[in-house]
């Protein structure tokens, strides 16, 4: 049985006898061929699908290990800032080793989904009129103020666990793929991959990949060299104007020999569909900013025929079922509780 990543990546992560075992059983999640889509465009494409996290997302991976750490040095409670995401997560490790937990959030911009949970498991949840990047301000002055654990990915223990995800995609292929293809909001993500890539390339000769991330373009901080005062994306999990690891992810793309590229609303919007259509998985559009730079770069032939691309699916598209509504061609068709009237509806023949 699957105990969870500090049970299973022990020796990997900065666990002592006195760090307690906490586990939603996160980590462990499914790497997917992606057949028609690889036929499609010509290359060998996975899909690790961390939406299979207990809260739906990559972050559990990073939470877990933030939280145990905090228990561990005594704190009684936790903040951060959050597109909502690690909201939820944190909310839920925080019910789940009786913390409170203090989030932050940018009004009316995070999905329903998200903030549900947040709700459910209990969260003090402030809604501000203001950004993420406003968010984030606010919750590392509380933390530098009060007896408060920061646990946004600018808490290293965050990327420390968000790192093992590299194993199990090293473990699942044998090796390290030729590419890794990978959403970027605040930059933690890519940081705690590429880290990940090299320590068990270190450890077991796996190889290394080239990162491409991928930010959305009205949110290209990284891309464009300049911070975004105003950053607005319908993939609202990366809506973020000034990315904390920032030069961690030029550090992975340069030492990678990778990329950071944008994709727009519109190319999110089509993989999104694209996928879910193709290959049954339903992510949220966020994390389909991995397809759609894929896709970019085929196209633009900066990615060769043949490829081995591994695409991180960060969240799962339940978390935002308002886009999936809203975006999708296919609506329901109305019609009376009545047998034969469903009959030639589905037929085309009248009876
Ligand atoms: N994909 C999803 C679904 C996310 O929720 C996030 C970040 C990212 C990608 C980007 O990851 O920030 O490490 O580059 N969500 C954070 C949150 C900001 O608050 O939930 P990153």
């Amino acid at each position: 049985m699957w105990r969870g990543l500090i049970h299973e990546y022990g020796e990997f992560l900065p666990v002592s006898e006195k760090t307690p075992k906490l586990t939603l059983h996160e980590g462990n999640t499914p790497l997917l061929p992606i057949p028609s889509i690889s036929q499609d465009l010509g290359i060998e494409g996975y899909v690790k699908i961390e939406g299979a996290n207990p809260t739906g997302s990559f972050k559990d991976r990073g939470m877990v290990m933030a939280m145990a750490k905090a228990i561990e040095e005594g704190s009684e409670a936790v903040i951060c800032a959050s597109t909502g995401n690690t909201s939820a997560s944190a909310a839920a490790f925080a019910a789940r080793a009786g913390l409170r937990c203090i989030v932050v959030i940018p009004d009316g911009k995070i999905a329903e989904g998200k903030l549900a949970q947040a709700v459910m498991y209990g969260a003090e949840i402030f809604a501000i009129k203001g950004n993420f990047d406003d968010a984030l301000r606010m919750v590392r002055k509380m933390a530098e103020h009060e007896p408060v654990t920061l646990v946004n990915s600018v808490n290293p223990y965050r990327i420390e666990g968000q790192k093992t995800a590299a194993f199990e995609v090293c473990d699942a292929l044998g090796s390290a793929p030729d590419i890794l293809s990978i959403p970027v909001g605040n930059a933690g993500n890519i940081t705690a991959y590429w880290k990940g890539f090299k320590e068990y390339n270190e450890r077991h000769g796996s190889g290394l990949p080239q990162m491409m991330g991928f930010e959305a373009s009205g949110s290209a901080a990284i891309v464009r060299n300049q911070i975004i005062e105003d950053p607005e994306t319908l993939a609202t999990a990366i809506r973020i104007g000034n990315p904390a690891s920032w030069d961690k992810a030029l550090s992975a793309r340069d030492e990678s020999n990778g990329l950071i590229d944008e994709v727009t609303d519109e190319e999110i919007v089509e993989a999104y569909q694209y996928l879910a259509e193709k290959e049954g998985v339903f992510a949220e559009p966020a994390s389909c900013a991995s397809i759609a730079g894929m896709i970019k770069k085929v196209k633009d032939g900066t990615i060769p025929q043949g490829s081995k691309i591994v695409h991180v699916l960060t969240g799962n598209g339940l978390k935002d079922p308002n886009t999936a509504i809203d975006k999708s061609p296919v609506k329901p068709t109305r019609i009376e509780n009545d047998y034969n009237m469903f009959a030639s509806a589905v037929t085309g023949v009248q009876t």
